[in-house]
């Protein structure tokens, strides 16, 4: 399933992520900005390109902006994965190679302002449907202020309002800074679903993981989810399947719950409405048997009193 139109509008894009579009019922909000935070290596580039390889493949074009990492190196890393992006390069995925060397920088703000315009003519050109910044805080950090840094960040997010793509923003994590962790948080409230990935290396093994942080107006499995990086990219719940039964089982139950909601204000609505008919009618039965009585009375005047005139002329005859 590519698109699922859930109630109230929001519309999810699948990312073809095996688990992710099951723990949040469809996928990424489409047309919206999600977040795809974690440490280094802990697969947040796969996680962006797995998503545009799924909408390339499924006739949803998309742009890959990368800050960090050469295009080239993006399209071996892609092809262990038996992804060839040379291939959708032809028409269907267009990588933009944004990385800068700092020395060569006037201005941060002239290039964001350059680079976002260079995008949209790109965009429309395609027809992109799809977009990735990937490591948008490598650009970010080289501002070294933190307003500034909020600044752009707004520029970014605006463009991305108006563009109208389902966009991906990856940012890396590290822990124990405190102004990186400042970033993080702006980066999250900006964004509309927010993806936490781990790797934690271990002496003799190393696990991954992936929480939905956030993800705004829809309901989504707040557990913290295995993950395994495979042959075909991303894996989501792999070691229990129980784990992803039981949040999709909570996804079920948060919708169940929603529908008796609605179902009850519906009802709650209805009961009013029937109260006021009653009201209604007893006030038109009310005041109809009075006006009733007032219209017979008048009547009741009306005959008499020509009745009365005339008894009264033949007197004086
Ligand atoms: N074909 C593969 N099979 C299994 N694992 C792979 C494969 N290719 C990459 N990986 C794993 O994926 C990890 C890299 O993931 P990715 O590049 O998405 O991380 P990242 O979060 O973007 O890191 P960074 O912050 O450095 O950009 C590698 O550390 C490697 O362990
Ligand atoms: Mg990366």
């Amino acid at each position: 399933m590519l698109h699922t139109k859930k109630r109230g509008g929001l519309t999810k894009v699948a990312t073809g992520i095996q688990g992710f579009d099951d723990i949040t019922g469809g996928g990424l909000p489409e047309d919206r900005t999600t977040l795809v935070m974690g440490g280094p290596g802990s697969g947040k580039t796969v996680f962006a390109l797995q998503t545009l390889v799924t909408g390339a493949s499924r006739g949803e074009p998309g742009i890959l902006v990368t800050f960090q990492e050469s295009p080239r190196q993006l399209i071996e890393d892609a092809a262990a994965f038996g992804w060839n992006l040379g291939e959708l390069e032809k028409d269907k995925l267009v990588i933009l190679d944004a990385r800068i060397r700092p020395s060569a920088l006037k201005s941060i703000e002239l290039y964001l302002t350059g680079m976002l315009a260079g995008i949209k003519l790109v965009s429309g050109e395609v027809g992109a449907r799809r977009i990735v910044f990937d490591s948008l805080d490598a650009l970010l950090s080289l501002l070294g202020d933190r307003t500034a840094e909020r600044h752009e960040m707004f520029r970014v997010r605006d463009w991305l309002l108006e563009a109208d793509l389902t966009a991906i923003v990856t940012a890396q994590v590290e822990n124990d800074d405190p102004f990186t962790s400042q970033r993080h948080s702006f980066m999250q409230f900006m964004a509309d679903c927010v993806v936490n990935l781990q790797h934690h290396p271990g002496k003799s093994t190393s696990s991954r993981s992936l929480r939905v942080l956030k993800y705004r107006g829809s309901g989504f499995a707040e557990d913290e989810f295995p993950v395994r990086i495979g042959g075909s990219g991303l894996e989501v719940g792999h070691h229990s399947g129980v784990a992803l039964v039981r949040s999709s089982a909570r996804t079920i139950q948060q919708e169940l719950d929603e529908a008796k909601g609605q179902l009850r204000d519906r009802l709650e609505s209805l009961n009013r409405q029937v109260e006021i008919k009653k009201t209604e009618l007893e006030f038109l039965l009310k005041t109809g048997a009075k006006r009733l009585r007032k219209v017979r009375n008048t009547r009741a005047m009306q005959t008499m009193k020509p009745r009365r005139a005339g008894s009264k002329r033949r007197a004086a005859s």
